[in-house]
């Protein structure tokens, strides 16, 4: 069920499941009022959007996700113009609106997402290996049947934090040459059966396969700095940056971001008056998680950490992607769908 805002646009945009984490969190951080335009990056099932329209503001809401749009839509059509729903990558934010008042995110997959077995997110149910928010370019099943051992073990280990991942690497390799992955289920029980599982096991031995390939198939991580460097673009001054995150690899890029951008160096012997520099952004608070009602009440809000910041008038800097640490990792990225 969604949260009820008391308004009517709460209860239109079709059948929707996902409960929106940290909301009242996500809008203390935002602050909108009637005349702004805040940028939704991560629309899913519109549960920050509709909140935001709720306060007067407009919104422009994307989503890489051409079902999320859709369903999106008769919202839309009822918000009398305050809404413009935009099926992109959140990384084209500041090419969607001149400037914004707030930029928000909420990074992952929706409820939605992964409940549909169609969808080839989960180890838990039947699908195609697809995993593809974008429901375009290469597929979770491309990457394990056509990538290099080497470098599905680099996937696997890095974006996975997967202890073994040279062994399952090697399995997927000796496995695929008899027979191609195509279904969530074939991996997912390749991967039990070659690693073995105990009963005290809480995780099934796939859990960090599955991540790695979604979030290298997304280019998740890719997708976050950028849309973190087109926010200091399109923000107005004392515009706000709120954004939600899942795991310590996401949270880590936000909070290296924040902390770059609100450091100040002034010129100096070290440093020249040409490279002084002024803070884009001012940190608002720190990292601010569930509190124990929201997490009994909704599970995925268990490991959600909002971090939010607010700019300041000082010119964007150049779009350095180096500060944030990304793995260098093999092979094609996913194509975007521009
Ligand atoms: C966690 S859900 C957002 C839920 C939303 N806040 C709500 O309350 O309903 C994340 C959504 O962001 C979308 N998404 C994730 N990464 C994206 C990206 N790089 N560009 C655009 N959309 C993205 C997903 O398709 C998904 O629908």
């Amino acid at each position: 069920m969604m949260a009820d805002h008391g308004d009517d646009l709460s209860a239109v945009g079709g059948p929707v499941r996902h409960i929106p984490v940290l909301l009242a969190e996500v809008l203390e951080a935002l602050a909108p009022t009637a005349d702004d335009v805040i940028i939704d990056g991560t629309f899913g099932a519109g549960g920050y959007t509709k909140a935001i329209l709720a306060s007067g503001a407009s919104v422009v809401a994307i989503d890489r996700d051409p079902d999320a749009i859709a369903a999106g839509r008769s919202l839309e059509q009822q918000s009398d113009g305050r809404l413009r729903l935009v099926q992109a990558p959140f990384s084209t934010l500041d090419e969607q609106v001149e400037s914004a008042d707030g930029v928000v995110l909420d990074i992952g997959i929706s409820s939605m997402q992964v409940d549909q077995a169609e969808r080839g997110f989960s180890f838990r149910a039947d699908g195609p290996l697809d995993m593809r928010m974008a429901q375009a370019g290469l597929s979770a099943a491309d990457v394990v049947n056509s990538f290099k051992m080497g470098d599905l073990a680099r996937i696997f280990g890095f974006l996975g934090e997967e202890r073994n991942a040279g062994r399952i690497a090697r399995m997927i390799e000796a496995r695929r040459e008899k027979r191609l992955f195509e279904r969530t289920l074939d991996l997912a029980d390749a991967i039990e059966t070659h690693m073995g599982r105990a009963p005290k096991d809480k995780i099934h031995p796939a859990t960090r396969v599955f991540q790695a390939l979604r979030i290298f198939v997304n280019d998740e991580l890719g997708e976050l700095a950028k849309a973190l460097v087109a926010s200091e673009r399109v923000l107005k001054p004392g515009g706000r940056l709120a954004v939600v995150t899942f795991h310590s690899l996401e949270d880590r890029i936000v909070k290296r971001f924040i902390a770059d951008r609100a450091d100040v160096a002034t010129g100096s012997r070290h440093l020249p008056e040409a490279h002084a520099r002024t803070a884009t952004f001012s940190k608002a608070g720190g990292g601010v998680t569930a509190g124990d009602a929201e997490v009994a009440a909704n599970p995925r809000a268990r490991s959600a950490r909002l971090r939010a910041a607010i700019r300041t008038e000082a010119p964007a800097r150049a779009s350095d992607l180096s500060i944030f640490g990304l793995p260098k990792l093999p092979g094609i990225q996913a194509p975007r769908e521009r």
